[in-house]
C-alpha cells in the first residue's frame, strides 16, 4: 500500500480526504495536534498526534511511515479570528507549513498536495476568478495561505518539490454515509450554524451584513461538496504520480449563492425554518467569491457531481442529526 501523510487528518476536510484515499487504495497517516481536530474522526488509517511546529516529531513520523506524498490540510481557517489574532495565523499556518515542507524535502518526499483558498484572491471588482487572477488577500488567513503557496514555489525551484495547490471555494456537506462530517468547536461556518439554529442547538443565525452590493444584499459564495473536493485531491495525487508539473487548481463550481439563498435551500431540504436575525458585516468578508475556472474539470478530469446546494445541505443535515466527535 502507498502511504500518504495527511496533516489535519482529524479535521473536517482531512478526515474526508482520508476516507477517499483509503477507498482509492492508499494508506492515509493522519498527523494532527487535535487543537481543532478530533481523534474520533481518524477512522481510515494510523494516527500520529503531533504539532507542525515540532520539527523533531515531524522527522520521526516521516522516518517511521516513509510516505510518498503529503496532503497538507492542517491550518487555522477562521477568517474573522485571523483579523483579530493575525500572529496566530502567521505562526501556525506559515511557520508550521515551512517546517513540514522542509521535513518532507529532507525525507525525500517530494510530492505535495496543498489546501489553499480562494480567500487569497481577496476583493476583486468584476473579475473572473481563475488561477491567473492576481492574488490580493484582504484577511490574514488568506495572506498566510498565499505565503505558503510562495514557499512551495521556491522549494519547487530549489529542491525539486512538486506541488498541486487547490484553492478551495466554500466547502460544505458531509460524507454521504455519515461516517465523518463537519464539526468545529467553536463553529463559525454558515451551514452547520444554520442546522444548529434549526434544531434549537443554538440561538438564531445572524446574517453578517445585508448591505453588500449583491442582488439581495448578502455575501455570495461558491459551495463545493466536501466529497467532491477530496476526490480532486486524489486526482491531484495521481497527477503528481504521473510525473506532471506543479499546478494550481481552483475548486469551485462557478455557481454563486447568497446567504439568503442558502437559508432558503435549508428551509426546503429540512422542512424547517432557519431562525435568523440581520446583523452587521463581519471583518474580512469578501462580497463575492465565485470560481471562474474549469481547469480542474478539463485537466484533472474532476467531476463535482454532488456539489449542488440541495445535496450538500441534505448530507450535512444527515450527519448533523447523527454525529459529533469527542477528542
Ligand atoms: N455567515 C453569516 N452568518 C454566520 C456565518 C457566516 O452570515 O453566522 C456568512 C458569511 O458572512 C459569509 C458566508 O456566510 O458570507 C459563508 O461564511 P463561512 O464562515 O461559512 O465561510 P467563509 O466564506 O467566511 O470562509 C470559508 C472558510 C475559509 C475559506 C473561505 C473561502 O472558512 O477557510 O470559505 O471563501 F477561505
Amino acid at each position: 500500500m502507498i502511504t500518504v501523510l495527511v496533516t489535519g487528518g482529524a479535521g473536517y476536510i482531512g478526515s474526508h480526504a482520508c476516507k477517499a484515499l483509503k477507498a482509492a487504495g492508499y494508506t492515509p497517516v493522519t498527523f494532527d495536534n487535535l487543537v481543532t481536530g478530533w481523534s474520533d474522526a481518524v477512522k481510515f488509517g494510523p494516527f500520529e498526534q503531533g504539532d507542525l511546529l515540532d520539527r523533531a516529531r515531524l522527522d520521526a513520523v516521516f522516518a517511521q511511515h516513509k510516505p510518498v506524498a503529503v496532503m497538507h490540510f492542517a491550518a487555522l481557517s477562521q477568517v474573522g479570528e485571523s483579523m483579530s489574532q493575525p500572529g496566530k495565523y502567521w505562526r501556525n499556518n506559515v511557520m508550521g507549513s515551512l517546517n513540514l515542507i522542509e521535513a518532507a524535502v529532507d525525507a525525500g518526499c517530494l510530492d505535495f498536495v496543498f489546501s489553499s483558498t480562494c480567500a487569497t484572491y481577496g476583493e476583486q471588482d468584476n473579475v473572473v476568478l481563475d488561477e491567473d487572477t492576481p492574488q490580493k488577500p484582504i484577511n490574514a488567513y488568506g495572506a498566510s495561505k498565499q505565503a505558503i503557496e510562495e514557499i512551495l514555489e521556491h522549494f519547487g525551484t530549489s529542491h525539486g518539490l512538486r506541488s498541486v495547490i487547490f484553492r478551495y471555494f466554500n466547502v460544505a456537506g458531509a460524507d454521504e454515509e455519515a461516517q465523518v462530517g463537519e464539526f468545529h468547536q467553536p463553529e463559525t461556518h454558515l451551514v452547520p450554524l444554520m442546522l444548529d439554529a434549526i434544531d434549537g442547538k443554538r440561538d438564531a443565525l445572524t446574517i453578517f451584513g445585508t448591505d453588500y452590493d449583491t442582488p439581495d444584499g448578502t455575501c455570495i459564495r461558491d459551495y463545493v461538496h466536501v466529497m467532491d473536493l477530496v476526490d480532486a485531491h486524489v486526482l491531484g495525487l495521481k497527477w503528481l504520480e504521473d510525473g506532471k508539473p506543479s499546478r494550481v487548481f481552483n475548486l469551485g463550481t462557478g455557481d454563486g449563492f447568497s446567504v439568503r439563498d442558502v437559508i432558503q435551500h435549508s428551509n426546503s431540504v429540512t422542512n424547517r425554518e432557519v431562525p435568523y436575525t440581520e446583523g452587521p458585516r463581519r471583518a474580512g468578508d469578501c462580497t463575492k467569491l465565485v470560481s471562474g475556472s474549469a481547469r480542474a474539470v478539463t485537466e484533472l478530469g474532476w467531476d463535482p457531481r454532488r456539489s449542488n446546494l440541495q445535496q450538500m445541505i441534505a448530507d450535512a443535515w444527515r450527519w448533523h442529526q447523527s454525529g459529533h466527535y469527542e477528542k
